[in-house]
């Protein structure tokens, strides 16, 4: 069996730093940004959520343009990264992985983020898992399954034993679309996952083995 997590929003809340960091970009270029779009960036690839943000203020720009606000947006987001320590990490995890550890199953990252490895070192939890797949290994971005894909691949694992947990509707798509089981996380209103946990507080091992079993609608 295979747990795959989504990172930002999953295993640490992320958010407020790349809010921070892309209305900082925004309103430098004379455009809006607000906590509402925000959310609509969770689980898209840095590019796609700039171009999400143009088509909200209906503005566009010069491709040289374009990549010297991807490049900022990135340097303020790292440069906001620094202040992420292992108390940073979501309620649950900690306990939730050592106990897929336990009962010997594989663990992956599937992140949409170029900066997924930086993030983990920082949480001290690099170490913790099987593989990292993330924003440099994949050309499609969630939904596009390739992300989980790739990770089960690595691992010799058929999708119909992994399990994805996912905070964004687009990650959710992605996982049901590569043939897998999706839980979702988080307080936002998630369709289509077959469970969804406001935290992976309290979230055991027998919990995640009666849904692929059953494949249960709770
Ligand atoms: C995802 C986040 O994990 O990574 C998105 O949910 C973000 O909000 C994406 O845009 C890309 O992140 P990065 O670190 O490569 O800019
Ligand atoms: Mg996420």
């Amino acid at each position: 069996m295979l747990a795959i997590f989504d990172l930002d929003g999953v295993i640490v809340t992320t958010d407020e730093y790349h809010y921070q960091a892309w209305k900082s970009i925004a309103e430098k270029n004379g455009m809006t940004f607000d906590r509402e779009l925000n959310h609509k960036l969770r689980g898209v690839s840095r590019r796609e959520s700039l171009e999400i943000i143009l088509a909200h203020n209906s503005r566009s720009f010069a491709e040289e343009e374009i990549l010297k606000m991807l490049e900022e947006k990135n340097g303020r987001y790292v440069e906001l990264l620094e202040n992420l320590t292992p108390s940073d990490i979501l309620p649950g995890v900690n306990e939730l992985l050592g106990s897929l550890e336990s009962a010997g199953w594989l663990k992956a990252i599937g992140s949409s983020s170029k900066n997924a490895t930086a993030i983990l070192k920082k949480l001290g939890l690099f170490d913790r898992f099987d593989t990292v797949v993330d924003g440099n290994h994949i050309s499609n971005s969630k939904p596009d399954p390739e992300v989980f894909l790739l990770g089960a691949e690595k691992l010799s694992q058929n999708p119909d034993t992994c399990i994805v947990f996912e905070d964004a509707q687009a990650g959710i798509e992605a996982a049901l679309a590569a043939g897998m089981t999706a839980v979702g996380v988080g307080d936002l209103k998630l369709d289509n996952c077959t469970v969804q946990y406001r935290t992976l507080e309290g979230v055991t091992v027998s919990d995640l083995l009666r849904l692929n079993l059953k494949g249960a609608i709770n």
